[in-house]
Formats: structure tokens, C-alpha cells, sequence
């Protein structure tokens, strides 16, 4: 069974006051909730205050990004290391916000990834096509090739902690939720790559999770899908009650599905 995450990315907002006034309001109402794993990715200037107000409870914290080498002259950027030591436990990579306005890569979404996992931080790996590219009817091709580039030379036995975010960039911040079919299928061809690449016993266990415009109202349908284990949110993850709200009809109801 694989259990289902939801993770809230708050992008370049709430100052580490705003950070610690949602939580002051957030981690109440999660108090006793244990059917999903949950994680916040605050800024960078947050973040330690975040690690340090979730400590001992059943939220986690994590970065939106990191480089890959563990020091360097590299102006702005924040190692696996660093995370490490203030007790970061998560992190975000590949996120298409940092391949379009970052020019991140393929290659350095892979070299990030292998860091991360060396570090022990979880990383979530976002993949995702666009609009152009799902009207071309590239949207398989897109998601093989950036799993296959993100899994280069990762040994199954290492890759336990790793989590998928499937994100359709057409979907992202603009309310085109993708419906529960085109998830589903995007999953089932991510799992496919995932097996390729470490095996069957590995892709059954890692966790895939859909992100792009997901709201409390429309939670509910996609994760009756099987095939999605959680959700990456935005824009509705900025407000705690209505975070709340979302991840309180996260649970799962599989109507019958298996
Ligand atoms: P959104 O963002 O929920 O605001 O669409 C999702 C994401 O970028 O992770």
C-alpha cells in the first residue's frame, strides 16, 4: 500500500511570520489526521523557522529546490548539506516554475536528484508537458524522457525514498484542473518508465502524485483514482483552513476501484 502525500509548495510567498501564522492555525486541525503524509516547502527564508514550529508533529517541511554540489562559489544557491543540517527532510526538484524561469535541466534535475537521495532528503520530482506538447500528442515521449533523464544511472536499492509529482504545465496556477482519466493515464505511463528503469517491485511502491490547480472541491474525484497517491498544491495550499479542508477530502475513497 502506498501511502498518499500531499504536499503544499508555497512558492515566493509568506514571510517566515506568515509562515509561523498559518501553521499557528494549520497544525491544530492536523493534529490527529494519519491517512496522508504531509509537507509544506516554504521559501528558503522560512524554512528553518517551518522545520522548527512542525518539530514532533505529523507535518514534515522541505525546500523547493537545492543545487547538487555540497558547497561552492555558486551565488544564491543552497546545498544538500545545509539542508540537511537544519533537519530538512524534503525536497523539491525540477519543479516546471525552475526549468522555465531557472533554466534547470534534465541533466541537473538528475544530478540533484542522486544528491538528494545521497543526503537522505526526500526528493519529489516534478514531470510534466505542455499544452503544445499534448496537442502534438507528445505527452508520453515528454514524460518518458524526463524520467528516463531524472533516473540516469539511480540504483534501485537507492531509490526507496523517491516521489513523482506529475505536473501538467498547462494545468498549473491557471484552474484547468487535468481530469481523473488524463492523471491516470499520465501515471500509468510514468510507472511504466519507472519499471524500466528500477524495476516492477520498485515502481509499484513509489508514489505518484498529480499537481495543477487543485482545489478542496476538486480533490475528492482524483484520488479515487488508484493510480494517484496524493497531490503537489499551489495556490490552495496557502491558506490553512482551506488546506485543511483539501487534505480532509484527500480521503481516499476508491468507489470500487482497485
Ligand atoms: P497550483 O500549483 O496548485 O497553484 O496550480 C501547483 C504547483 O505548481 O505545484
Amino acid at each position: 500500500m502506498r501511502k498518499p502525500l500531499i504536499a503544499g509548495n508555497w512558492k515566493m510567498y509568506k514571510t517566515p511570520k506568515e509562515s509561523l501564522a498559518f501553521l499557528n492555525e494549520f497544525l491544530p486541525l492536523m493534529s490527529d489526521h494519519t491517512a496522508h503524509d504531509i509537507t509544506i516547502f516554504p521559501t528558503m527564508s522560512s524554512l528553518g523557522y517551518v522545520i522548527e514550529a512542525v518539530k514532533g508533529t505529523n507535518v514534515s517541511a522541505g525546500a523547493q529546490t537545492m543545487h547538487w554540489l555540497n558547497e561552492g562559489p555558486y551565488t544564491g544557491q543552497t546545498s544538500p548539506t545545509m539542508l540537511a543540517s537544519i533537519n530538512c527532510t524534503h525536497v523539491l526538484l525540477g519543479h516546471s516554475e525552475r526549468r522555465i524561469y531557472a533554466n534547470e535541466t534534465d541533466d541537473m534535475v538528475n544530478w540533484k536528484l542522486k544528491a538528494a537521495l545521497a543526503h537522505d532528503l526526500v526528493p519529489i520530482v516534478c514531470v510534466g508537458e505542455s499544452q503544445e506538447k499534448r496537442q502534438a500528442g507528445l505527452t508520453e515521449a515528454v514524460l518518458n524522457w524526463q524520467i528516463a533523464c531524472a533516473l540516469n544511472g539511480v540504483r534501485s536499492e537507492y531509490a526507496a525514498p523517491i516521489v513523482i509529482a506529475y505536473e501538467p504545465i498547462w494545468a498549473i496556477g491557471t484552474g484547468s484542473v487535468a481530469t481523473p482519466d488524463q492523471v491516470s493515464e499520465a501515471h500509468g505511463i510514468i510507472r511504466r518508465e519507472v519499471a524500466a528503469r528500477l524495476g516492477q517491485h520498485r515502481a509499484d511502491a513509489i508514489r505518484i502524485l498529480y499537481g495543477g490547480s487543485v482545489k478542496p472541491e476538486n480533490i475528492a474525484k482524483l484520488m479515487v483514482e488508484p493510480e494517484i497517491d496524493g497531490a503537489l498544491v499551489g495556490g490552495a495550499s496557502l491558506d490553512a483552513k482551506s488546506f485543511a479542508q483539501l487534505i480532509h477530502n484527500s480521503v481516499r475513497n476508491t468507489g470500487g476501484k482497485k
